[in-house]
């Protein structure tokens, strides 16, 4: 895939802005998609904050900043995307919202693109179900903060073909980044070892085997992660985890996979991490 060729983007939160920064920095126009202006000027403004960062660190000119912003179009529009060559859907991770999106994409896009969906847990071969191309539909799952992580998850659904699979993972080195592969289960291989990780950790909390801070520091200090397990569902969001934990209990149908009563707590009360301000720690604002 040229880098001249037209990417879409549906979403611009956290992990579809990010999408779009890594595509419009390799040189692609990107057609960046949300629900409501505001979510795409929120989108955009993390754009070019990050962008800039990449700038004071002498990895990119003020200039080509410039024109990766330009290289981007919003739009609250599907119909806008018709001329895009892939899709990478990066909406909310809820089946309902995907499915509406997935087959909307089925019926603009020409007959050749590609859907990826960066879903962290949903199955990739339902989603390509809903579609006539179901060869043509696959998951490219990024890794926040995903200009700065080099992974990505590419997934077959039982239907992807070869051929799909080839162009996605030319374009995801194309874009700096280290493509694995692998298939289509619950949580894939990322989140099925990652969440147990931090739904252990909440374990270790609730059960007063240690603080949030020493389990941290464990994980730091003594296997070298760049944050602790609690950090890290924190960056994440306490309500993504819960989520994956689900997935996983539901689609691997093992117990051991079941959610920690207090991360279930925590969410109740709406401490989701960062983004809420608390979540196993405190965020000033
Ligand atoms: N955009 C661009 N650059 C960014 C950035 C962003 N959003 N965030 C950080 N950076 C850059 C910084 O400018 C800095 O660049 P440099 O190396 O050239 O100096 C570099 O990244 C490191 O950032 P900082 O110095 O500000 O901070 P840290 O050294 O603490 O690193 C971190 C921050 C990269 C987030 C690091 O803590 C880390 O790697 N954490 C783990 C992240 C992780 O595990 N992510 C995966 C989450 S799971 C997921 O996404 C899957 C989902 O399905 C759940």
């Amino acid at each position: 895939m040229e880098n001249s060729a037209t990417i879409a983007v549906i979403g611009a939160g956290t992990m579809g802005n990010g999408i779009a920064h890594v595509f419009a920095r390799t040189g692609h126009p990107v057609l960046l998609a949300d629900v409501s202006d505001a979510a795409l000027q929120t989108g955009l403004a993390t754009i070019r904050k990050n962008l800039a960062r990449e700038v004071a660190k002498g990895k990119l000119t003020a200039a080509e900043a410039d024109s990766a912003v330009a290289r981007i179009t919003c739009t609250t529009e599907m119909d806008s995307l018709a001329a895009a060559v892939l899709a990478v859907e990066a909406a909310s991770e809820r089946f309902d919202i995907k499915a509406q999106i997935f087959r909307k994409l089925d019926a603009i896009l020409g007959p050749d693109a590609i859907i990826a969906s960066n879903t962290s847990s949903i199955s990739i071969t339902k989603l390509a179900a809903l579609t006539k191309r179901p060869g043509q539909v696959i998951g490219m799952h990024f890794f926040n903060p995903v200009p700065v992580m080099k992974l990505v998850e590419i997934i077959r659904g039982l239907q992807t073909t070869q051929g799909t699979f080839d162009t996605v993972r030319a374009l995801s080195e194309s874009l700096g980044k280290i493509p694995v592969e692998v298939n289509d289960a619950a949580g894939f291989v990322s989140n099925r070892v990652l969440m147990p990780l931090i739904n252990e950790a909440c374990y270790a909390v609730m059960e007063g085997v240690a603080t949030a801070e020493a389990v941290d520091t464990i994980f730091r200090e003594g296997m070298a992660h760049p944050m602790g397990p609690l950090t890290l569902a924190d960056f994440i969001g306490l309500d993504i985890c819960l989520d994956i934990m689900r997935v996983l209990v539901d689609g691997l149908g093992d117990p051991k996979y079941r959610p920690c009563p207090l991360l279930i707590r925590m969410v109740d009360a709406g401490w989701l991490g960062r983004k809420s301000g608390k979540g196993f720690y405190v965020y000033p604002a």
